[in-house]
Parts: C-alpha cells; structure tokens; sequence
C-alpha cells in the first residue's frame, strides 16, 4: 500500500498569511490530505516556518526589530492562522530548531565529504554605503533573462527564473537605493554539473507530473545548470560547520536548508511522539512504497525540482546502526499558479492583499475554502473579487447546498418526527440517487488524486444540485397529503443524499461537513465509502447550515481592515462596488468606535466624512440646539468601577490591547486602543470607568465585554478614574 508524505511550502516567517498563499500551496494540500485520510490510507502532512535568510533579514532591518523578534511572532501568527484556515497539519514545526540545524549541517558535511562542494572566492555585491555584503533579496535591478525590472537578487518574479545579485542588470542596494559595488568573498558552491544527467533523467521519467512543470524544469536543465552557492554573508542563520577562516561567520544559504526543514520537521513529529525511528519511512526509499509531495507556489518549482533533489543525490546514501538507503526524491511538485486581486497581483508591500487571519474575523473558515478553491489558480492566474465572492457563497452553498440540507432535514421533522422512515418501493429515479451517490464519490476522489480540486468540488455541488432537482420533481409537500409511502421514500433518499454530502464536502469545507454529520446525529467515523443510514435513526432539528454574505459583510471588511492598513486600496475596491453613502452608513451602523470609525472613513475617503457626530458638536459649541436625554436613558448605562488586573498586546492588531479588569464579582476581558497612549505598566492595577452592559463585541477575533472610558481631545488620550481608591464594581451614579 502506498504511503503519502505530503507537504505544503514552508512560508517564510516574515509576515502574515495571505488568501494568495492560502489558495497556493496550503489548501489544496489539505484537501488531498484530507481525502487521503477518509480513504484510510497511510499519510503524513507538515509544513512550518521558514525562518532564515534576507526575507526575515531584511524585514527586521527595516523594522528595527531582530530576526529572532520577527520569527517568532510569526511562527506563531502564521500557526495560528492555519489552524483557523482548518488546515489539518500533522505537525507544524519551524527551521529555528537546534534538530534543523543539526540535519542540516549534516546535509552539508555530507556532500561536502562526497567531493560536490567547492569553495570558490568570487566577487559579491557589497553596499559601501551599508558596508556589508548584500546576499539575494538585499539587491534589486534588472532580471537578465527576460528584462523585468525591479527584480530581487534571489529570484525574477516574472519569470521564474533563479538569480543571484550579481546577475542582476543595473543593481542596487535594496535598502539605501545606491549602486553597489563588489568585494571578494570566498563561499561553498554546490556542482550542479554533478548532478545534470541524473537530473535530466528522473525529471524525463516523471510522466505523472503536470506537462507545463516538467517541460519548464527539463528546458531549465537543458540550458545547463551552473554551480550554486550554498553559504552567504549574513549574520542569520544556520553557521557554515566547517572550521575555516575564509566562512567564518557565515551561515548556509536558506534555500538549501528551508526544504531539508521538510526532513527534521517530521524527525521532530516522531521525536515528540515518542516513536523516533518512524521518519525514515517517510524520506528513504526503504520499500519503495513512500510517495513524497510537495505542494508549492509556481516560484518555487525550481527550487523543489532541481535543487532540493540535487541537495538529495549529494549527500548519498542515509547510513546507520539500522538501515542503508537512498532518500526519496520528489514523487510529485504540484504547484499553482498566482491569485490575483481583483485584478492586480497581491504585493504585500503595497499592502494589495486579503490577510487570512483578518478575513476569518469576518467570515467562516468555510466560506474562504469554498471561494479559493473555486478559483483556485490551477492551471492559470485566476482573480479573488469580492462580488464574485458573495454571488459564489450565496448562490451556489447558501442556495444550492444549505437549502437541500435544510429541505431533506425539515421534512424528515415535519412528515416524520424526525425518524428516518423506511422506503417504499424504489423506482427508477429512486435507484438513481444511489447511483449518483456511487459516482459523485468516484469522480470527486479521481478528480483530487489528479490535483484538480476545483473541477472536485464542482462535482461535489452537482449531487447537491441533484439532490434539489430530486426534491422538487417528488414534491413531498404534496404527495405528504395522498401517499405516504412514497413520500417516506423520499425523505429517505434526500437524507442519503444529504449524508454523501457530509462525506464528500470533508476535504473541502470541514466545518459544513461536520454540520451535516451533527444534524444527522451520525457517531460514526468518516469515510470516503457510503453506508446508508438505517431507518429508525433519528435526526436533529434542521438548522439553517449558512449564513448570506451581506454588503454589509464586505463594506465592513474592506473599511475595517483594508482600510486600517492601507485606505487607499480600500478607497479603490469601495469605489469598484459601492456608494459613498451606503459605505458610511453600512460601516457606522456596525460601528462599535464610531470615532474610530469615522477616522477609518476619513482616511479612506479625505477629509469630509462627518457621518453625523461632528453637526452635533458643532451645534453644542454655538450653543444652539442641545440635545437633551432623559435620566433613564443615562441609567440605563451600567458604569462601573473596575481594576485593572493584566494588560496583553491584541495577537492581531497593533493599536490594541487586551485588558483584563475587576469589577468586584467577576473579571471582564476588554479590548482597548490605547496602545499609542499607556504603556501596560502604567495601566496595571489603575483603576478605570467600565461600561459593563455593553453588548459584548470581537474586535479582531478578541471578544471585548464591554468599554473603558476615556477623554479624546483628537490628539491625546486620558482615560478615566475615580479620584480617590473605592471598592471595584463600585456603580457610577
Ligand atoms: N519560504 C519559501 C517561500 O515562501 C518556501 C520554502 S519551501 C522549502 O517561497 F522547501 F524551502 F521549505
Ligand atoms: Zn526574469
């Protein structure tokens, strides 16, 4: 039986996540993976951290921050990211780990024994400005082979093609804008002509591969493959383990041990588990029956297809006290093409981007599965557009799938208390339900073991969409009233229905699927095999299985979070879609800050938002109209004292925190903005004004119950207190 190592790219620590990244590399994995699962076959899926080399580098340069500072922070955003994306990892590791630099120094010392490193003093872009050596990303100019501009010295965006600084026409210090200039530096090549043949070879035998992507390596290969540093000049990183003066300082370049973080990824999962051995059947060729694949981003196939093996075949057989055997190559490097933003590519420097974890705070996981995957970018760029999102979600899950759900559960309650009844006799029609069933099974799985999980969930709807025309071709509400028989019959068949669907959905939509096993009050593990259910059993209540995706939804995540990051490419899909009045309106009607919101709009739109809190405050400075309100309207704010008992940064806001505060009987958790104006030091154990009756809110993903309250000149802030120490939940009277 064949065993799957499945991994997904492992994404550099050096930002948040992206819905481009998502529909890449990570979500179909993860839904081959899942497939795999239910078909019970042997399979394993890691990824994690890619934590080295000028990506971090060169974001903690510009942030003043340290590269371990950035790692971390991310390792643990981007973890927790994926775990709310139900990405379904069985271990998520980092390459910050003394078991990654151990293997991968190992990697080294071994090709290096086995004479396909040679150390070679070249010239190396070097910054006299910075005065350092400048490695891949630190570099931009000109890419030679196709003539992009503005290209970074690791790789062309543009077409794909593996660089280095020097290559590079036209090259400039990527941090202070100047020519560079070059200095000697003596580092280790790896000899790819070693490997050239060898590489030409498998890469020919590989008939199961996408034709585009082994025409693409084969030409690549053909070209000739020139030698490749494989250490750098920088201060990150795994050191070189050789004891030389020439590299001394120097650290192994990422792209040699990022993939190798595959391997001691997986040797810490078992570690962990106590089951240490267990790695080797994963990544050597003990028995022949190992598959590993590698889910990527287009960018990264030469890496992942002539690299990554040539690194393999360096470093020989895997020897010790137990076994002698080669290491797998790649059985497969099923990559996608880019996702696109509503028709410009994502670039998270410009800040044109879907942030996973923020589309999360405002939709289900399952709504962003179902979208990428039906544009998933398989076999050319494809565009995430948001009206194309709600009409998606709306028409074809809301519409199609939820309804059939909804309909199959609601008359199996209202005809039938909720027993699933017996059928009657079965006619032609009848029969062919089960035959769906069969073949949206077959077809689905055939259609994810080739990768093409779009055209997979496709099918997956066609049975939903049967299973609707079935419902309304047998129109129980009718024949409720003159036959029975039939009518339990068709109760029945639409439950079926419904259960193939909980099963067919899994690798896609987790959540809908364990909704549908929940309705039907099914135990049972799943599988990618249908079992009837018995008549007899019983069934929950329906629950309507989706929510719509509003306007409102989309104004509010475009202001609320595109917005706050960046208002001019809010200011640019607003326009695409909506009305200046209907963005106001929609965004201070969710409002919880309606100042912060107004500022958000401002930003967005210029100065002239008022949104109807400014006339007020102009008319109480003329001292015109005052609006008045009764004392019962101000009683009915609960306001309390409370203390403030612990202060922690927002996991996915910078402005805000998450403050803990006493109120005497109970301890509420508030999300604030105060970030730019209290240190957590100076608001611990302060006494602070809570408005305790405010209906709990998310900011963010953090719940907030409740609000501190403060002064706000529009420049600075001052929170609120009591002027001599009273007793916490203290009311405000
Ligand atoms: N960090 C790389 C990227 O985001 C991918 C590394 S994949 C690995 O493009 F194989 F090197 F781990
Ligand atoms: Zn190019």
């Amino acid at each position: 039986m064949v065993r799957y190592m499945v991994t997904s790219a492992l994404p550099y620590a050096n930002g948040p996540i992206h819905a481009g990244h998502l529909a890449g590399a990570y979500l179909p994995a993860d839904i081959f993976v899942r497939y795999l699962r239910l078909k019970g076959e042997e399979v394993l899926f890691v990824c994690g951290t890619d934590e080295h080399g000028t990506p971090i580098t060169f974001r903690a340069l510009k942030e003043g921050r340290s590269p371990r500072e950035i790692v971390d922070e991310f390792h643990e955003h981007i973890k927790t990211t994926f775990e709310r994306a139900k990405i379904s990892f069985d271990h998520f590791g980092r390459t910050e780990l003394p078991v990654h630099y151990r293997i991968s120094q190992e990697f080294f010392l071994k090709a290096l024994e086995n004479g396909h490193l040679v150390k070679k003093v070249s010239k190396q872009a070097y910054c006299e400005h910075d005065r350092m050596f400048l490695p891949d990303r630190y570099v931009v100019g000109t890419c030679p082979y196709c003539g992009a501009e503005n290209q970074r010295g690791d790789q062309c965006e543009v077409c794909g093609r593996p660089l280095t600084p020097e290559k590079l026409i036209n090259p400039r210090c990527n941090i202070c804008g100047n020519p560079i200039t070059f200095r000697d530096s003596a580092h280790y090549y790896i000899r790819m002509k070693d490997f050239e043949e060898k590489l030409k070879e498998w890469v020919e035998a590989q008939k199961h591969w996408k034709p585009h992507v082994r025409n693409t390596v084969l030409a690549w290969i053909e070209e000739g493959l020139e030698d490749r540093a494989i250490t750098r000049d920088l201060d990150w990183g795994i050191p070189v383990p050789v004891d030389d003066e020439d590299v001394k300082g120097k650290v192994l370049y990422v792209w040699f041990e990022a993939p190798i973080g595959y391997v001691s990824i997986t040797v810490e999962h078992f570690r962990r588990q106590g089951r240490e051995g267990e790695w080797k059947k994963f990544w050597l060729n003990l028995d022949g029956q190992t598959r590993v694949i590698h889910f990527l981003g287009k960018d990264n196939v030469p890496f992942h297809a002539i690299f990554w093996p040539a690194f393999l075949m360096a470093y020989g057989k895997y020897r010790d006290g137990e076994v002698e055997a080669e290491w797998l190559l790649p059985y497969d490097v099923p990559s996608n093409e880019y996702l696109n933003l509503e028709g410009r590519k994502f670039s998270t420097s410009r800040n044109w981007a879907i942030w996973v974890h923020e589309f999360l705070d405002v939709f289900p996981a399952d709504y962003l599965r179902y979208y990428l995957t039906a544009i998933m970018p398989e076999t050319h760029d494809s565009d995430f557009n948001f009206a194309d999102f709600k009409s998606k979600i709306n028409e074809e899950l809301v519409n199609n799938l939820g309804n059939f759900v909804h309909r199959a559960l609601s008359f199996a309650n209202r005809y039938f208390e909720g027993i699933v009844p017996e059928r009657g006799e079965m006619d032609e029609l009848d029969e062919r339900a089960f035959d769906e069933i069969e073949r949206a099974l077959k077809e689905t799985g055939d259609l994810i073991a080739r990768y093409r999980f779009k055209d997979a969930l496709k099918r997956v709807m066609e049975l939903a969409i049967f299973g609707n025309r079935y419902f309304d071709y047998r129109k129980p509400w009718k024949t409720s009233k003159v036959d029975p028989v039939r009518t339990a019959t068709t109760v029945n068949v639409s439950l079926q229905i419904v259960k193939a669907l909980g099963i067919l959905l899994e690798p896609f939509l987790p959540d809908a699927s364990e909704r549908i096993w929940h309705l039907l009050n099914l135990e049972e593990l799943k599988e990618w095999k249908f079992r009837e259910i018995k008549p007899g059993h019983r069934v929950r209540k329906a629950t309507p299985m989706f929510r719509k995706v509003t306007d409102e939804d989309i104004i509010h995540f475009i202001v609320n979070y595109i917005g706050r990051g960046n208002p001019a490419s809010a200011r640019v899909l607003l326009d695409r879609y909506y009305k200046r009045e209907e963005v106001v309106k929609a965004t201070l009607e969710r409002s919880i800050n309606r100042e912060e919101s107004l500022a958000i709009l401002r930003s967005i739109y210029g100065e002239e938002i008022g949104g109807g809190t400014e006339e007020p405050r102009k008319k109480e400075k003329e001292g015109k109209k005052m609006e008045y309100v009764d004392f019962e309207d101000f009683a009915r704010l609960d306001l309390r004292v409370g203390k403030v008992v612990s202060v922690e940064n927002h996991p996915n806001a910078d402005k805000l925190y998450v403050v803990k505060v006493d109120l005497g009987d109970e301890i509420r958790q508030l999300v604030a903005g105060l970030k730019a104006y209290y240190k957590p030091e100076e608001l611990l154990n302060r006494y602070v004004i809570v408005v305790a009756n405010l209906k709990p809110k998310k900011l963010r993903g953090v719940e907030s119950q409740g609000m501190l309250l403060a002064a706000d000149d529009g420049k600075n802030v001052a929170l609120l207190m009591p002027d001599r120490e009273i007793k916490p939940g203290s009311k405000i009277r």
